[in-house]
């Protein structure tokens, strides 16, 4: 077999450092394998998820394609049934599955950020799109996770969101204000390219213990700024956007990347 292609889907997708540490990990495993950034538009994603995965490759799908890829999966992981968004694909045995690693990435940002405490830990999420979907399925996943507290600009998709989860369980409608939450997760797109955060942490009733921002640049965003300004443990995005990518990669060969090569990759 020549070289198998990997991609990411997504517009716009120029500024992805996906290719990079995916790149670097596959040069490192040996692997006959390349992976590349690819605009396409809503018609083009499910077409070219299919034949990049049935030629024994894959990738990952990106905003604003993540819930579009669904109906062009034969088979789903439960995260992607949790979430109605797909973030990695490839086939098995000629069917093309699809995965959401930013789950399980954020699981495991939020169980470094979280390390040693004992619940119940009450979170107070912003957002309400894909990503704040996948905050959510990872913190029901944890047991320490006490109350869940979701807020948007918009709320009527925020209402979306708790609907999704159903009932019961522990998401509600929050008002960021009003939170006495042990860690804030900003899974907003507020603070991307340098704009401003989501909230302005020091109106909060209490400040939160840690802020997890989704987000992440060249330079760390407004809400991390802030948090550590103000004495609160704050990571930045770009901790999950390594985690996604080990176990996309892990998806597609079955084993961890080689260690600490996206890592060094990501800067
Ligand atoms: N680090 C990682 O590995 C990783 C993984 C996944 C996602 N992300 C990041 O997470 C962010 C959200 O992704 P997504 O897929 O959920 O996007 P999305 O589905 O487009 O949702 C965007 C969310 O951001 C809100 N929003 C946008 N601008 C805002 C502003 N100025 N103030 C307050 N809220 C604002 C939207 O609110 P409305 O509903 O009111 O429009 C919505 O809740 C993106 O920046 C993405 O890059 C990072």
């Amino acid at each position: 077999m020549g070289r198998r292609v990997y991609a990411i889907l997504g517009d716009p997708v120029s500024h992805s450092l996906s290719p990079a540490i995916h790149n670097a990990a596959f040069r490192a495993a040996g692997r006959k394998a390349r992976y590349e950034a690819r605009a396409v538009s809503a018609s083009e994603c499910g077409t070219t998820l299919r034949r990049l995965a049935l030629r024994g490759g894959g990738g990952n799908v990106t905003v604003p394609h993540k819930e579009r890829a669904l109906p062009f999966l034969d088979r789903r992981t439960e995260a992607v049934a949790a979430t109605g968004a797909c973030n990695t694909f490839w086939a098995e045995d000629g069917a093309v599955w699809g995965d959401n690693t930013d789950v399980a990435g954020f699981q495991t940002v939020w169980r470094e950020a979280t390390a040693g405490r004992a619940g119940p830990l009450d979170v107070l999420v912003l957002g309400a799109g894909g990503a704040a979907r996948a905050v959510v399925a990872a913190l029901l996943g944890d047991r320490r996770t006490g109350r869940i507290g979701l807020w948007n600009r918009t709320p009527e998709r925020a209402r979306a969101v708790v609907r999704h989860f159903g009932s019961p369980c522990a998401v509600a409608l929050a008002d960021w204000r009003s939170s006495g939450a042990d860690a804030l997760v900003n899974a907003t797109s507020a603070g991307m390219n340098g704009g401003p955060a989501p909230v302005d942490l020091r109106l909060l009733a209490q400040p939160p213990g840690a802020v997890l921002d989704l987000v992440y640049g060249r330079e760390s965003t407004a809400l991390v700024r802030q948090a550590k300004g103000m004495g609160v443990a704050a990571t930045d995005g770009r901790q999950m956007l390594l985690r996604q990518a080990e176990a996309s990669y892990e998806r597609w060969f079955g084993e961890p990347p080689p260690q600490g090569v996206m890592r060094c990759a990501l800067g």
